[in-house]
C-alpha cells in the first residue's frame, strides 16, 4: 500500500492581541500550538490599544515560533507551507505575522498562504474532525458576527451580518459599563449564569432575515444602567448580564433558525471568541437537537484568537495551491466571499 505523504503547515496570527505559531498535521491535528497573550497589557486600557499591540507582536514573533518548533520537536525542513493571516484585522499587528511568515517562505523555500481570519475561525472546526458539507456557520467574534452557508471547502457565502455593532463588540462594551475587566465576554458569561433574566430587553432585528444588529441592544442596557444609578438603586450586575446574556440568545436563535429554515443543512458549527459562551453553546446545542442535525462547537481554547485554526485553513487553501508571494500586504478589511 502506498503510504500519503502526511502536509504539515505552520501557522502564523497576530490579527490583533495574540501572537501565535501553531504545527498543523493534515489540517485536522494540532501537533504545537504558542499563543503570547497581550490581554493584561490592554486591559489597563480597556481595549486593544493598536500601537500597543504591534510593538508587542514584535517582541514575540520570534519567540513564539521558535517555541512552537521546539515544542512538535520539528525542524523547519519538515514543514511544508507557512500560512498566515492577512486580514482583516489591524493592519500594524497583521504587518508583523505577515513579514515573519514572508521571511520564512524565503529562506527556507517554503509556499506562502495568505489565509483570511475569519475562514480560520470557521477552520478551528476542523480540528479533530473533518467537516461536513454544505454546513452552516455562525461567526460570532469581537469584529463579526456572520452566518455563513458552505457547500464545498473553502467555499464562502455570507447569508447576513450584523449591520452595526458584532456580538463581542457589544458584550465589551456593556462589560465597559458595568465596570467588568477587558474583554467583557467571559466575566458577563459568568455572571449570567449566577443572575435572573428580570429585564426586558428589545430583541434587535426580530425579522425575518439573516442580518444581526447589536447596537440598539448595548444602548438600552446602558440607558438602563444610566437610570438605575441616577434614582440612586443599586445594580445588579448579575441579573443585567443574563438579561443581556438572554437577548443575544433570543436572537442569535432566531436568525440561525431563519438560515436552517432556507438553507437546510445537516451540519451546523460556530466559530470566533464569542463561540466561547456557554449560554450561547447550551441554546445551539438544544436547537441542532430539536432540529435533528449534526453540529460541532470548537474547543474552547481553539475560540479566540490562535494560528492552531490558520495552520487549519491553511491545509485547504495549499491543496488548492493558493499561495501569495512577497508582495503579500495586510488588510484591515475583506470581504471572505
Ligand atoms: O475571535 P476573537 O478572539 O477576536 C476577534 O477576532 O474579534 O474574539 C474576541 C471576542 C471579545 O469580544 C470577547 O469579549 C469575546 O470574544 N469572548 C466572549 C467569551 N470569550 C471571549 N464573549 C462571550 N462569552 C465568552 N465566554
Ligand atoms: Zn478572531
Amino acid at each position: 500500500m502506498i503510504k500519503v505523504k502526511d502536509t504539515y503547515i505552520l501557522g502564523i496570527e497576530s490579527s490583533c492581541d495574540e501572537t501565535s505559531c501553531a504545527i498543523v498535521k493534515n489540517g485536522v491535528e494540532e501537533i504545537a500550538t504558542v499563543i503570547l497573550s497581550q490581554i493584561d497589557i490592554h486591559a489597563n486600557y480597556g481595549g486593544v490599544v493598536p500601537e500597543i499591540a504591534s510593538r508587542h507582536h514584535v517582541q514575540n514573533i520570534t519567540i513564539v515560533i521558535e517555541q512552537c518548533l521546539k515544542k512538535a520537536n520539528m525542524e523547519m525542513a519538515m514543514i511544508d507551507a507557512i500560512a498566515v493571516t492577512y486580514g482583516p484585522g489591524l493592519v500594524g499587528s497583521l504587518l508583523i505575522g505577515i513579514e515573519a511568515a514572508k521571511t520564512l517562505s524565503y529562506v527556507y523555500n517554503k509556499p506562502l498562504i495568505p489565509v483570511h481570519h475569519i475562514a480560520g475561525h470557521i477552520y478551528a472546526n476542523n480540528l479533530e474532525k473533518p467537516m461536513c458539507f454544505p454546513l452552516l456557520a455562525l461567526v460570532i467574534s469581537g469584529g463579526h458576527t456572520d452566518l455563513i452557508y458552505m457547500d464545498k471547502h473553502l467555499s464562502f457565502k455570507k447569508l447576513g451580518s450584523t449591520l452595526d455593532d458584532a456580538v463581542g463588540e457589544c458584550y465589551d462594551k456593556i462589560a465597559r459599563v458595568l465596570d467588568l475587566p477587558y474583554p467583557g465576554g467571559p466575566s458577563i458569561d459568568q455572571m449570567a449564569k449566577k443572575g435572573e433574566n428580570i429585564y426586558a430587553l428589545p430583541i434587535p432585528m426580530n425579522d425575518n432575515s439573516y442580518n444581526f444588529s447589536f447596537s440598539g441592544l448595548k444602548s438600552a442596557v446602558i440607558n438602563l444602567v444610566n437610570n438605575e444609578k441616577k434614582h440612586g438603586k443599586e445594580i445588579n450586575k448579575d441579573n443585567i448580564a443574563c438579561s443581556f446574556q438572554e437577548t443575544v440568545i433570543a436572537t442569535i436563535n432566531k436568525k440561525v433558525r431563519n438560515a436552517l429554515a432556507n438553507y437546510p443543512v445537516n451540519y451546523f458549527i460556530i466559530a470566533g471568541g464569542v463561540a466561547a459562551n456557554q449560554g450561547i453553546r447550551n441554546n445551539l446545542q438544544f436547537l441542532c437537537k430539536e432540529k435533528k442535525i449534526n453540529y460541532n462547537f470548537p474547543k474552547l481554547k481553539y475560540c479566540t484568537d490562535n494560528a492552531t485554526m490558520i495552520a487549519a485553513a491553511g491545509y485547504f487553501l495549499f491543496q488548492d495551491k493558493r499561495f501569495g508571494d512577497l508582495t503579500l500586504n495586510s488588510k484591515s478589511t475583506i470581504n471572505l466571499d
